[in-house]
């Protein structure tokens, strides 16, 4: 075991865990829209990043491995400024049209621009982005002007279905989640088994079974039993 100080709390973890690990196991929240546990790391989005004492960079924490006496603060002033600035990035590009969103109060980005008084992006320059949305698929609607790049969904077609429908199409600020070629994901190797709509955190990728069915906050959630492939795994 190694320990470190976070917020004034020493904190003992394995060694060999992350910073957002460390904060995960002492109750610490740290805020981070990337990262899935289920997921391989990419450190892309930087929502989770930390000051450790000493160092003249920030940290993403969920990539930053946890060290013996380092002092880390999580909530620091420079820290919630540059998530801010953060999310104003992400944002950049991003529809805010929450009041008609189907994740609207299920929505990560909406959750963090609201706990740190994000209103509007400095960075988006009155251009809002314009992908069309049809794509003809029972199952899924693919709004990609609501997407934050943070690629969960292609790590989780990659690494748990092994599909690799989708992945990152063009560089800087024109890139986008798209199948081979851009087409419908009915003509990629997708099987529709839903993990993409599962670990986005936005409205990007959202279910056109339950489109209009009620609000996160208005349905319970119960145990049942997928059928999709006969393996009868239990979801939520
Ligand atoms: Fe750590 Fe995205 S959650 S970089």
């Amino acid at each position: 075991m190694i320990t470190l100080t976070i917020n004034g709390k020493e904190v003992q973890t394995p060694e060999g865990s992350t910073i957002l690990e460390a904060c995960q196991q002492a109750g610490i929240p740290v805020p981070t829209l990337c990262y899935d546990p289920d997921l391989r790391l990419a450190g892309s989005c930087r929502m989770c990043l930390v000051e450790i004492k000493g160092r003249p960079l920030y940290a993403a924490s969920c990539v930053a491995p946890a060290e013996n006496g380092i002092i880390v603060e999580t909530e620091s002033p420079g820290i919630v400024a540059a998530r801010k600035v953060i999310l104003e990035l992400l944002s950049a590009r991003h529809n805010f049209n929450c009041q008609v969103c189907e994740k609207n109060g299920n929505c990560k980005l909406q959750d963090y621009c609201y706990q740190y008084g994000v209103k509007e992006s400095r960075f988006n320059y009155g251009e809002p982005t314009n992908y069309p949305i049809n794509d003809p698929n029972p199952f899924f609607e693919r709004d990609y002007n609501k997407c934050i790049m943070c690629t969960r969904c292609v790590r989780a077609c990659e690494d748990i279905t092994i599909a690799r429908a989708i992945s990152v199409d063009n560089r800087g600020h024109h890139a986008k989640i798209a199948t081979a070629f851009d087409g419908n994901l009915t003509d990629s190797p997708c099987v529709f088994c839903g993990q993409c709509v599962m670990v986005c955190p936005t409205g990007a990728l959202t279910s056109k079974v339950s489109a209009g069915l009620g609000r996160s906050y208005e349905v319970d959630k119960v145990l049942t039993t997928c059928s999709y492939c006969g393996t009868g795994c239990t979801l939520e």
